[in-house]
């Protein structure tokens, strides 16, 4: 998955690359860094010793040494004055330089922490959507897998309230389905009592007390005929998508939207490796998270994202919180895949994406 976020202790994570959190001095402090100097052992001092330090927005490398990557990079975050000292876009070239360095040496993977947010105070949600938006840049132009790794679940702030929206949103879509399934049981109840009284009286059958009208055969003929035609009309994109596969599908959509394969795996949070594996395989059958993935760097509509599910064998309910949250975003129109997932993080659902 290029980008994904987990929550973690960065020193126990397997990539390429890991990102420290440093000071200037590069000599070690408290938080991720002390986390990271005492996991890679006494030599990662010995080689920051040599590097002259580090300005802040800047980036350096080291080795690994005992953790379980082959680099460290130590960049050093701002400390947050109020927002007016150009925190942010220091924060933003932490982020950049980091990515460029872990480039330059062939890395595949980098794991991150969420720089600045901790000792040096930077506010959680705004440290988030600098981060989110420097490696959404990244990886439009270039191949890598970004973890972003959170230490403290609890302090995972998305921004804009729209962790409180969503909560809204899952409480509400509850509330409707029980009311509906009250209303069920209420109105069998009804026609049980009506149906118990009637039949004390004489045989009167179910249908008959929803109060349906007896049909002439003629009007049930005619009725008959519409479905047909109706049913002949649509048979045609019946016939034509009833046995695409799922690739099949997919390939059909990326034309006939206008995208190009490049732009819409990019856009799906899938790897390059994993996207021609699909479009190689006409039988291909892809994972729940997957296949929405494509739905949403599609820009389907609910009806479309349906569609496409059903090609994989799946479908979007309304009891399930992950369900719940990709309708909450298609609904609204939002086909962002990075703040998609931050809110799945945020509720503790699988990302989506490769
Ligand atoms: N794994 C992943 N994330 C961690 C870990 C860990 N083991 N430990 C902490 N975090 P911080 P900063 C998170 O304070 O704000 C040091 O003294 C933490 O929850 O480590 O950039 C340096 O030497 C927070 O979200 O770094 C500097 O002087 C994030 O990592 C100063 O602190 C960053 O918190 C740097 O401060």
């Amino acid at each position: 998955m290029p980008f994904r976020i987990i929550r973690n202790d960065i020193t126990k994570v397997k990539a390429d690359a890991i990102v420290n959190a440093a000071n200037s001095s590069l000599l070690g402090g408290g938080g991720v860094d002390g986390a990271i100097h005492h996991a890679a052992g006494p030599e990662l001092l010995e080689e920051c010793r040599t590097l002259g330090g580090c300005k802040t927005g800047e980036a350096k490398i080291t080795k690994g040494y005992a953790l379980d990557c082959k680099y460290i990079i130590h960049t050093v975050g701002p400390a947050w004055h109020g927002g007016d000292r150009g925190e942010e876009e220091l924060l933003r070239s932490c982020y950049r330089n980091s990515l460029e360095l872990a480039s330059s040496k062939s890395c595949e993977s980098v794991a991150f922490p969420l720089i600045s947010s901790g000792i040096f105070g930077y506010p959680k949600d705004r440290a988030l959507d600098a981060a989110v938006s420097e490696f959404r840049s990244f990886l439009e132009e270039n191949d890598m897998d970004i973890t972003l790794v959170i230490f403290d679940k609890d302090s995972f702030e998305v921004s804009s309230g729209i962790v409180g929206e969503i909560r809204q949103y899952i409480s509400d879509a509850y509330a409707k389905k029980c009311a509906a399934r009250d209303k069920r049981n209420r109105k069998s109840d009804i026609v049980l009592g009506m149906y118990h009284t009637a039949e004390a009286n004489q045989a009167v059958k179910p249908s008959e007390l929803f109060g349906r009208k007896k049909e002439s055969s003629a009007n049930i003929m005619l009725e008959e005929a519409d479905i047909c035609c109706e049913t002949s009309a649509d048979l045609e994109n019946i016939l034509k998508t009833h046995d695409e596969s799922f690739s099949e599908a997919l390939l059909r959509l990326i034309d006939e939207k206008g995208m190009t394969d490049v732009g819409t795996y990019k856009k799906a949070n899938i790897d390059r490796k994993h996207f021609s594996k699909i479009r190689s395989d006409n039988n291909y059958k892809p994972k729940k998270q997957t296949a929405v993935a494509f739905a949403v760097a599609l820009e389907l509509d609910l009806d479309e994202t349906e569609e496409l599910l059903k090609k994989a064998g799946f479908a979007l309910s309304d009891s399930l919180k992950f369900d719940l949250i990709i309708r909450y975003f298609i609904e609204r129109g939002n086909y962002n895949i990075y703040e998609i997932n931050e809110a799945l993080f945020a509720f503790d659902q699988s990302l989506i994406g490769s």
